[in-house]
């Protein structure tokens, strides 16, 4: 079975790359020509742990490669190589509106189409509004030529940035959308691999399928705004909400993951996903249903507010970011990840540039595409340039190399040792011994 992968993102590179390391021949596409050229030298035009050696590993013409993997622009090569065609382009919010632009993906196949010649399955797993595999597949039967039996499936992928070849390889569950039993034999046998021993595969419908991944992301989105919520009243009422994260999370029918009370999430997926299922809801008439969400995405968005405000005060009397030097350490949306899409780390930063204040960023991997988005802040080679003559430290994304810092070190550049973490992976204690005044999201001053 040959396998084809159309949209070289964080998705559909990850997963090209992962099905060749499971011995699938595949192919590429992309509609980006520089792209493909990059992708077919093994190169990755994005930072994602593991995923370059991967590439390495397997594309054609690559020194000591498998040669499994090739890339190209070419929907007729596309056509003619796959049994099984995997959509992987991006669905991002609309500008001005909650609702997502399907165009790629509509594009996608539209392009795809009318150069199938023969039976095959046409995968999607793009993060789509409900109702979409069901127009997709429409269009699909209208398109593909007469005798070439195309047939849609949707399986949604729910993999992590910095931990997108994991996930792929080693999947919490997979989801498979079908309407026949050809469709699903197609997709078991694709994941008849490493993959899919021991993972639990749910077969549904298209709606559940799209919905599975709506609801999974809102619901991580909401976890996220609950315990930021928390972290508000334990600041108004002195609490400390690492604590609280802590001994709520004891009980595994909450557990403690995404609880990290801070300024909240961002990235390409999560804000505009909560969005578009809004939306959706709404065509539907089922917008009371998700008015919740409206809540998880403000909650999320005074987060940002929050911390430029932490931070003014933070400066000063006079209450003014004029004249004062702010160092942000952090410009990705997350760690181990160079993607700056909705970074609320730059968010805050670019406020408080527009505000007055002289900011300079330092981030282990986004600095490139940082710079792209906000060319007028400053950007230092390392987190000690950075902090550099600082009235104040912002510790705005999570990186390990933050958690690792001397305080000491950093404290002798700095003009005032005073550091605000947004992002509640710092010990208070290590800096505070070290003459800083720490302050942290939801917990107590000290
Ligand atoms: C998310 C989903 O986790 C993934 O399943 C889906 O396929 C795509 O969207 P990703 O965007 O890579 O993945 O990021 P994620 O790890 O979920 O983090 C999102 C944001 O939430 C980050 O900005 C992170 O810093 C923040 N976050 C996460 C918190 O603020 N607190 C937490 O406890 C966890």
């Amino acid at each position: 079975m040959k396998l084809t992968v159309i949209g070289t993102g964080y998705l559909g590179a990850t997963h090209a790359a992962a099905m060749a390391e499971l011995g699938f021949e595949v192919l590429g596409l992309d509609i980006d020509p520089d792209k493909i050229a990059m992708l077919s030298r093994g190169h990755l035009p994005i930072y994602e742990p593991g995923l370059d050696e991967l590439l390495q590993r397997h594309v054609d013409g690559v020194a000591g490669s498998t040669g499994r993997l090739r890339f190209t622009t070419d929907w007729q090569e596309a056509a003619d190589f796959g049994d099984v065609h995997f959509v992987c382009v991006n669905t991002p919010q609309k500008r001005g509106e909650y609702a997502c632009d399907m165009s790629y993906v509509e594009s996608a196949v539209e392009s795809l189409a009318p150069h199938l010649t023969r039976p095959t399955l046409v995968v999607g797993k793009s993060t789509v509004p409900v109702g979409s595999a069901e127009r997709l597949a429409e269009r699909l039967a209208a398109l593909a030529p007469a005798g070439a039996a195309a047939e849609l499936a949707w399986n949604p992928e729910f993999l992590r940035e910095g931990f997108a070849v994991e996930d792929t390889l080693h999947p919490d569950r997979i989801v498979i959308g079908v309407r026949s039993e050809e469709a699903e034999k197609a997709l078991r046998e694709v994941y008849a691999t490493p993959i899919g021993a021991g993972t639990p595969l749910v077969v549904t419908d298209y709606a559940t399928a799209e919905l599975v991944k709506n609801a999974a992301n809102s619901f991580l989105s909401t976890k996220i705004s609950f315990i930021n919520a928390m972290a508000e009243v334990c600041e108004a009422a002195g609490g400390d909400v690492v604590k609280l994260a802590e001994a709520i999370g004891y009980d595994d029918r909450i557990g403690h993951k995404f609880l990290r009370a801070g300024i909240g999430f961002g990235g390409g997926c999560l804000p505009k996903d909560i969005r578009a299922f809004m939306a959706r809801a709404g065509e539907l008439g089922a917008d009371q249903a998700l008015t919740f969400l409206r809540e998880v995405d403000s909650i999320n968005m005074r987060r940002r507010g929050h911390m430029v405000e932490m931070a003014r005060e933070a400066c000063g009397a006079d209450g003014s970011f004029l004249g004062k030097r702010i160092a942000v350490l952090g410009a990705t949306f997350k760690p181990d990840s160079d993607d700056v899409r909705d970074s609320p780390a730059l968010n805050v930063a670019g406020q408080i540039q527009l505000q007055g204040g002289q900011v300079t960023v330092y981030d282990p991997k986004g600095m490139e595409n940082a710079a792209r988005l906000f060319p007028t802040l400053t950007y230092a080679a390392s987190a000690l340039e950075a902090v550099r003559g600082a009235d104040v430290v912002l510790h705005l994304t999570e990186w390990r190399e933050f958690r690792e810092l001397d305080p000491v070190a950093l404290g002798s550049v700095a003009a005032v040792r005073r550091i605000l973490d947004g992002r509640n992976t710092l010990d208070p204690q290590t800096w505070r011994s070290a003459g800083w005044t720490f302050r942290a999201m939801g917990r107590p001053r000290v």
